[in-house]
């Protein structure tokens, strides 16, 4: 779609980035993308939209979205072929579990977890069922941003271990029969980073190019204004004056996370590098930080006001998306990912396990180690163009629409409705079909709970709480896609109670508290402005047993912990069949003994009630029925559904005409109604 041509809103929105771009807005204003499709706004041209909009898009809104779609006119729109069973991937089917190691276990009783910490929790997740371990950053780090700014992508950073217990963990995962991925954080290196040092002494010399440094205009000495007005996500301009370089140095997140320049073929190569000596060690992939950031639009240009204004931060359209995000990546999955020819197999390969959880022998290595893109901002289409089966880029693209309603962001206090989250992942499903796959989260390190969000303060109310953690399980383990677990989730974790700034560790609360101050607001009233969007709730340390400390850490935690309620540790869990945890190691046993569960197809039932999300998966050996009551009501069942014989449930097994609050049950279907029923 060229620049100067004036396109009908119809057209826009059939090419992939622009559907994406208007459903993004529309979300964010809380408008149903209905507003679209009706005929009348359909044939819209986008000159007459900009007129009558420009009161809340600005001037140059029309330019602004034709330059991003004309960067990606290389999309595909029609669905590429189906893929068959025989091809799926070992992570299709897998199970992964997000460690943040710092908040896991910590071996040591300085307070921080560790390498040692996750090693003696391992059999926690092998019986949990876990297929595939993440580990949060455990690189080198000065940890401005808690390791996802590296310092050294080759050492252990020295409060998590060494190399040699990373070593150790890589070998007893693979014992176990579980893969372990790390991640790669490599939009940005720490401040302290050798070629960020380097580029600073020598702007002009080799690493100069590694990272977006601008000079200043003549005299400037860092009081000028910056290159462009772009701004970081942890509050204030994204550019930082370095006096020694006489450079502004563009940093998206905090001040010592420095953007590196991938327009440079030698940081590409450097990235590529990395993942191929990780992988030489027993690595089995990497979860890819903010990656659909690493291209920036060339020359960047200040960013469209409206634009900026609209989604929080001015600039986002010229590197969310970027020009040559497909080629990067497609660069770095055949030069890091993809193994070489001749290359010596790593010390360890994860060891098979049956479909009845018992272990084979060690698996021949993966040809290309998995890559999971954390993509914030992107949508539907746009995770076709990037996790599409045969685009060969990434594997699997966190979505992030499904976190809040539409209408809301983050920080925003409110409940939930579980309702939008159906209508999300059933959009979801029927438009990515067979044609990519989704990966299912709810909660991770940079998100409250989701049963805070849904439950508020009920959150606290032991059955509530539990109801809920089963009902929410239930719908990340058995919808298609690839679930990814969060520490905590399996004994039904909620947000703390935090009552002072004092208690919150994370760069993006205190800067966004510091900024709050700045604006005239009390420390109580930017309080409570923080703590609903606080990712400190999910940083709190891991609560393995009662008692100070948690079973987390014989010291004093580094990030204190409030909560107390009783029943909530894993050890008062771990024996219990009917507790959260005994639901989900059940739960994920089901799952891999019966392939219809993680692989077979899938049938919605009642697509259109907001309360009952109901649906049928199967396979040539049967059909499972899955029922979920969303909401904190009785409900009545929809007629006309299949006799099934309940296997796993939240409120018993006997599924009568009514379904309890949040109640959950996964069902073995017998027959189909006749069509008279
Ligand atoms: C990702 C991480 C987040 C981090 C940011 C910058 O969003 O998940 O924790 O602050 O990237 O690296
Ligand atoms: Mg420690």
């Amino acid at each position: 779609m060229s620049a100067e041509h004036d396109p009908r809103l119809r057209e826009i929105y059939a090419h992939p980035v622009g559907r994406d771009a208007i459903d993004r807005l529309l979300l964010q204003i809380g408008r149903s993308p209905r507003w679209v499709t009706n005929p009348l706004a359909a044939t819209m041209r986008l000159s007459t939209l900009a007129r009558l909009a420009k009161p809340v898009l600005g001037d140059r809104f029309a330019p602004s979205l034709l330059e991003v779609l004309a960067d990606h006119d290389d999309a595909p729109t029609s669905t590429p072929a189906v893929v068959t069973s025989a091809e799926q991937p070992w992570w299709t089917r897998a199970v992964f579990y997000q460690v943040y190691p710092r908040s896991f276990a910590d071996s040591d009783g300085d307070g921080v977890g560790d390498l040692r910490g996750v090693l003696s929790r391992l059999d926690h997740l092998a019986d949990l069922g876990v297929d595939c371990l993440w580990l949060s950053p455990i690189f080198d780090s000065p940890n401005e941003d808690m390791g996802y700014d590296v310092r050294d992508y080759r050492a252990v950073m020295a409060e998590m271990g060494t190399l040699a217990d990373l070593d150790e963990l890589i070998a007893a995962c693979h014992e176990r029969g579980m893969r372990i991925i790390l991640d790669l954080v490599v939009n940005h290196t720490s401040a302290e980073h050798a070629w960020f040092q380097a580029a600073v002494a020598d702007p002009e010399g080799p690493y100069g190019s590694y990272y977006h440094l601008r000079p200043g205009r003549p005299g400037e000495d860092g009081t000028g204004p910056p290159p462009n007005n772009w701004t970081s996500f942890f509050s204030g301009s994204a550019w930082r004056w370095i006096p020694q370089a006489q450079r502004w140095a563009l940093h998206l997140f905090a001040p010592g996370q420095v953007d590196l320049r991938w327009e440079e073929p030698q940081v590409r190569a450097e990235v590529a590098d990395i993942v191929q000596w990780w992988r030489a060690r027993g690595v089995d992939g990497f979860r890819l930080d903010v990656i659909n950031y690493i291209s920036k639009r060339p020359d960047l240009p200040d960013g469209n006001e409206a634009i900026g204004a609209l989604l929080g931060f001015p600039g986002i359209e010229h590197y969310f998306f970027g020009p040559r995000l497909h080629e990067y990546l497609r660069d770095l999955r055949t030069h890091g990912f993809t193994r070489a020819p001749h290359a010596p197999a790593p010390p360890s390969t994860a060891r098979e396990r049956h479909p009845d959880g018992t272990l084979g022998e060690p698996l021949p290595p993966d040809a290309v180690g998995v890559m999971v893109g954390e993509t914030p901002g992107v949508g539907v289409e746009m995770t076709r163009l990037l996790a599409g089966t045969d685009r060969g880029e990434l594997d699997l693209v966190f979505n992030f629409d499904v976190l809040d309603n539409p209408g809301k962001t983050r920080w925003d206090d409110y409940r939930y409705d579980l309702g939008y989250l159906k209508d999300h992942y059933l959009d979801y499903l029927e438009r990515v079909g067979h044609d990519a796959r989704i990966a299912l989260f709810l909660d991770n390190h940079d998100n409250p709970r989701m049963l805070s969000k849904v439950l508020g303060p009920r959150a606290h109310e032991p059955a509530l709480r539990s109801s809920l953690a089963k009902a929410l399980a239930t719908i990340q383990l058995m919808l298609p896609g690839t679930p990814f677990l969060y520490q905590g989730q399996e004994i039904a974790a909620v947000d703390q109670d935090f009552t002072s700034a004092a208690e919150l560790r994370d760069v993006e609360s205190l800067n966004r508290l510091a900024q709050l101050r700045t604006e005239g607001l009390s420390e109580e009233e930017a309080l409570a402005r923080v703590l609903p969007g606080a990712r400190d709730h999910a940083r709190v340390p891991m609560r393995w047993s009662p008692g100070p400390g948690a079973g987390f850490s014989t010291g004093s935690p580094w990030q204190p912990a409030s909560e107390a309620s009783v029943g909530f540790t894993v050890a008062e869990q771990v024996d219990d069949p009917d507790s959260v945890l005994g639901f989900y190691r059940r739960l994920i046993a089901l799952r891999r003994a019966e392939p219809a569960l993680s692989g077979g197809g899938m049938r919605v039932l009642a697509r259109r009630s907001r309360t009952y999300f109901g649906w049928v998966r199967s396979d040539a050996a049967g059909d499972w029925l899955i029922e979920v009551n969303l909401t904190d009501r009785t409900i009545r069942r929809p007629r006309g559904l299949p006799h099934a014989e309940g296997v796993l449930g939240s409120a018993g097994l006997r599924r009568g005409a009514t379904m309890a609050p949040y109640e959950c049950v996964v069902a073995c279907v017998s027959a189909h109604p006749s069509s008279s029923d």
